[in-house]
């Protein structure tokens, strides 16, 4: 599926010699994924790179996903995080629910990972609570269906970190009207949450980094 980033082609050409994930075997498994038209999108370089750093910056000890394809991200992001972490991530297609688990065991970081194949709507409401952080990055239905219960599943403080925002700000092909239109509701739910200070960042398909308030906040 060949999306447009929000970045003009020449900006992520030039930041593409800057930003690099942490390591080499990383790198290859990005690029790999990037070139191949048999699975969905996997999170943009730039985006990818922010998440690693956040993750760094804050050291999340648990960290939920919702939309796994084949791995990389969460390999990205348990690549980043402390050995003693654990991710959730969830993903319906079993296909690639089971090259992820290949490409975890690849990478080893099977032990840090728990995959859970269904549909996310349905196994967000049996997780318990307290996460660190949560990356939204499943179908574009499910940003709206599970925003208040991702912000109840996660610690005060915590961050919810959702790809593809700026779908409704991009020049698309019809076929992603529904997703335009549903994307800009879940950012108008994103900003007006009473519990969520939020940004939209333009970078690969746009990022929205939202933290939970504390409970000391007013
Ligand atoms: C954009 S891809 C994920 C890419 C991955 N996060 C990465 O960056 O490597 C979205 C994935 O979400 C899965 N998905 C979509 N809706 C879902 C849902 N409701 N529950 C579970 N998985 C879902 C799709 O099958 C697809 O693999």
């Amino acid at each position: 599926m060949n999306i447009p980033s929000v970045t003009p082609v020449e900006i992520n050409e030039y930041t593409k010699k800057f930003n690099n994930l942490a390591n080499s075997k990383l790198e290859n498994l990005f690029q790999l994924a990037v070139k191949r038209d048999d699975i969905l999108p996997c999170v943009q370089r730039d985006a990818a790179c922010l998440l690693q750093l956040l993750i760094r910056l804050t050291k999340p000890a648990r960290i939920l996903e919702l939309g796994t394809g084949i791995g990389v991200s969460t390999i990205i992001m348990a690549s980043a995080m402390d050995k003693s972490g654990q991710i959730i991530t969830i993903e319906f297609n079993e296909k690639f629910a089971s090259e992820a688990k290949q490409n975890f065991t690849r990478f080893q970081v099977q032990d840090r990972i728990l995959l859970h194949i269904g549909d996310a709507v349905d196994i967000v409401p049996q997780l318990s609570l307290g996460f660190d952080l949560i990356f939204q990055d499943s179908g574009k239905q499910t940003y709206p269906a599970t925003l208040d219960q991702l912000v109840q599943l996660l610690k005060p403080g915590g961050l919810l970190i959702c790809d593809d925002t700026l779908f409704p700000a991009m020049d698309l092909p019809d076929r992603n009207r529904t997703s335009q239109a549903v994307i800009d509701r879940f950012n108008r739910a994103v900003k007006e949450h009473p519990l969520l200070e939020s940004y939209i960042l333009p970078i690969g398909h746009g990022v929205t980094v939202a933290r939970k308030q504390d409970t000391n906040e007013v």
